[in-house]
């Protein structure tokens, strides 16, 4: 079924290949492969004197072809935030997965216990009754998962609340057939944002560090963390340096959007909405580009070549600009919009239309987008 749909997505946009970008049927993502190549280059390179290895989280992009681009260039596998990605990825050849979060409902636990028979698929948890449908449901398909348990470092989300909570959850997870304990994940989303780098670095060792009671702990319990997994754009430098931490989970590099804007240097913007201006009064104008094909969530979306306008409003299909005399846009004109946050723009679009050169020279399917659905996935 995934191919089936790629296929049939691949050939409803077929008659935007070899066209300019800026001559596509609006609101219409862009991936910029030139640039997106040059983002992975440089995360490469970087990630050569560093410590941890690179699993990057695919919540952003939900692309196999660029997860693929990633593992190709040194990426250890992906992480996933759910079942439906990761059965994609599994299925589209990626070989080690990882869901970076706990996985809840029958039909989901199943579907995943499914997918662990293709694939090698490892899974975050914080709960012991979660563990527990996790392992039944994998004795049940006959396969088995790997599990890391989550540690809450500081953000206040997933993860067990104390070292003696992981330690519990480990000697608990021993008893339970068909999962294998790997090690920790200590994902510190309240650094990410951090505008100040000092500060961020200060608030990323502090979180890292109390990882590290977490798995001396561990260790003392006889629970050896082989898998220590942590980290994301903001961090990828800091955390990725020290040295308990195995692997990165950072995602947003590959695209930029202006939620990540230049809080880490050397990556630039790879992913755009284009829009076309539908109404234009006075010093007014109006995109076809609302809030329904371009994501807003944190910060505003920006016009790549007018960066200095503030966007009045983001309504549903309209995107509201107050502009001056320094904007050359007609009525009709096309321009592109960096979004404020790519992983909600990209989850509202079935394809990517992928440009080198300033031409679409690919379509590359989004599966899943949407919340997902195991009927539209089986088989
Ligand atoms: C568990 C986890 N790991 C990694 C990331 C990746 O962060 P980023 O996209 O900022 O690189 C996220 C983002 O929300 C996350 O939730």
């Amino acid at each position: 079924m995934i191919a089936q749909l790629q296929e049939y997505v691949r050939r409803a946009y077929r008659s935007a290949l070899g066209r300019p970008r800026n001559e596509l049927v609006t609101p219409a993502l862009i991936l910029d492969l030139d640039v997106a190549r040059r983002n992975i280059q440089f995360m490469t390179e970087r990630l050569r004197s560093l410590k941890a290895r690179l699993r990057p989280h695919i919540k952003v992009q939900k692309s196999p072809e660029l997860a693929r681009l990633q593992v190709e260039a040194g990426a250890i596998g992906v992480c996933t935030a759910t079942v439906w990605e990761a059965m994609v990825m599994s299925r589209s050849g990626i070989e080690d997965v990882l869901i970076a979060n706990q996985v809840g409902g029958r039909e989901k636990i199943n579907a995943l216990a499914e997918a662990a028979k293709h694939g090698h698929l490892s899974v975050a948890v914080d709960d012991v009754r979660n563990a527990g449908e996790l392992s039944d449901a994998v004795q049940a398909a006959g396969s088995q998962l790997d599990v890391l348990i989550e540690v809450d470092v500081g953000m206040g989300r997933g993860g067990v609340r104390s070292p003696d909570e992981a330690v519990t959850l480990a000697q608990r997870l021993s008893q339970f057939s068909g999962l294998r304990f790997r090690g920790v994940q200590g994902y510190e989303g309240h650094c990410m944002l951090e505008p100040d780098r000092t500060v961020r670095i200060a608030k990323a060792h502090a979180a890292m560090d109390y990882l590290g009671v977490v798995i001396d702990r561990l260790a003392e319990a006889g629970f050896a963390c082989e898998v220590v997994s942590a980290g994301g754009t903001g961090t990828y430098d800091i955390t990725g340096n020290n040295p308990r931490v195995t692997e990165i989970q950072a995602g947003s590099y590959v695209f930029m959007d202006n939620f990540h804007g230049n809080l880490v240097p050397g990556f630039s913007r790879a992913l755009t909405v284009l829009g076309t201006v539908v109404i234009q009064h006075g010093n007014t104008i109006v995109l076809d580009s609302g809030r329904k094909s371009v994501g807003i969530d944190f910060v505003l979306p920006t016009i790549v070549d007018y960066p200095f306008y503030q966007a009045r409003y983001f309504a549903e299909e309209h995107a509201l600009f107050d502009v001056d005399e320094r904007c050359q846009l007609k009525l009709g004109d096309t321009v592109e919009l960096i979004p404020g946050y790519a992983p909600t723009t990209v989850n509202l679009y079935d394809a990517y239309h992928v440009v080198e050169n300033g031409v679409v020279v690919d379509i590359w399917p989004i599966i899943p987008r949407g919340p997902g659905h195991v009927g539209i996935l089986r088989d």
